[in-house]
Order: C-alpha cells, then structure tokens, then sequence
C-alpha cells in the first residue's frame, strides 16, 4: 500500500460528464467488473449489502434511454419539458457504460434507513475512486427519473428502496478542471481534554 499515491487519487477524482467523454469509445467488461467488485467492497451496517446495480451498455443504453425519457413525459405534467425530454433521450447514447444505483432494504430486522443510503453511497465513492485510478471518467448523477416512485420497478427495486441515481462511465476527452476545496481546519473540530 502507498499511502501518498492513495491521497494523489483521492485529490486527483472529479466527476467528468458526457460532453467531456470519447464518443463511441466502449471501456472492456472485466474493467466494469472490477469497478464494482470495488464497489461491494464499501462498508456497511450489519453486513446488508444494500446496494443494487444494473449495467447498461450498448443497446442497453438506448433501452435505458427510451426508459427515462418516456417516464419523464408519461409523468411531468405541466411541467414537461421538451429540452429535458430530448436530454433525456440523448444524454445516455454518449457514455460507455452507465450503473443505476439502487439501495435495497433487506427483510427483517433493519438497521436506520440513512444507514443503508450512506452504505450505498460509500459504494459510489469506491466507483468513482476506481473509474479515477483505471483514467477513466465518471460522474453520479441523480437528474432525470432518480426520485419517481414509478421508476423502480425498472431497476429491481420495491418501493421501501430507493433509486438513487445513475453512474455514467466513458473513456475521456476533455479533462475537468482541477477543484477546489474548503481547507479542512474549517470542517474539523480537535477536542483533545
Ligand atoms: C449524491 C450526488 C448527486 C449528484 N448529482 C449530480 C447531478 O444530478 N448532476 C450533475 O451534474 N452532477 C451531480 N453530482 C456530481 C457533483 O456535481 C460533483 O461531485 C461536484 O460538482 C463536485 O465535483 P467533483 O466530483 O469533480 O469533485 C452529484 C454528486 C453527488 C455526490
């Protein structure tokens, strides 16, 4: 283990979006596989394991595509957007691969909701260290359908689940810019007596 190259990473990650992605470039399986054998590995209370995938990729993409974007216009009302809609239908076409992530609740005796959610978001921030580490780009996005209760059925998800929100992965062109943050003494509090 190299301490200084984990910190490097942890710095170094930042959400990279589809504009910035190669068009068409498709990342190998075995590399998606590693991602989220990384991403099971987050921690968890009471060994639930509440978090819940499913891949897209290839015409997977366009399936999830034709999903959000007839849900959003079956849904909005009022409301409906037509630049949405077409975002929507288009905005997938242009990743490699993209994860829904669902949180599962498991039968029986449960732990506090927020305790799952934090699991399953621990489970993304593996994502994200992971798609940095292999020079991948990625970001989470939690937009479009990820708060409709009609949208989880079609992610394998009941409704004391939650979906929440997508993955999208791709190869990438155009780098984000370097972040900036808080300096940590703002944050943190030392009480040593
Ligand atoms: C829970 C969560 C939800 C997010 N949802 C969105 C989103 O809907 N759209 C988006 O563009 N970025 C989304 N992001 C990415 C953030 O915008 C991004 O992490 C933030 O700007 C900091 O940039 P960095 O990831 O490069 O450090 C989300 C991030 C988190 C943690």
């Amino acid at each position: 283990m190299n301490p200084v190259a984990l910190n490097e990473l942890i710095a170094s990650r930042r959400s990279v979006y589809t504009s910035q992605f190669v068009p068409g470039k498709v990342i190998p399986e075995e590399i998606i596989r590693q991602i989220l054998e990384n991403a099971c590995w987050a921690p968890n209370h009471g060994n639930k394991e509440p978090w819940q995938f499913q891949v897209y990729s290839g015409n997977g993409l366009k399936k999830l595509a034709n999903l959000q974007a007839g849900l959003y216009k079956q849904y909005a009302g009022e409301g409906f957007k037509e630049i949405k809609y077409e975002k929507l239908r288009n905005n997938p076409l242009r990743a490699s691969h993209i994860i829904s992530i669902g949180m599962k609740r498991t039968k029986g005796k449960q732990i506090p909701e927020v305790e799952d959610i934090a699991a399953v978001a621990c489970a993304v921030e593996n994502i994200y260290l992971s798609v940095t580490a292999y020079g991948l780009g990625g970001y989470w996005t939690t937009g479009g359908i990820t708060y409709m209760e009609e949208a989880k059925p079609f992610f394998g998800l009941d409704s004391e689940d939650r979906l929440m929100g997508f993955f999208y992965l791709g190869y990438i062109a155009i780098p984000s810019p370097q972040a900036k943050r808080s300096p940590m003494d703002a944050k943190v509090s030392w009480i040593k007596e």
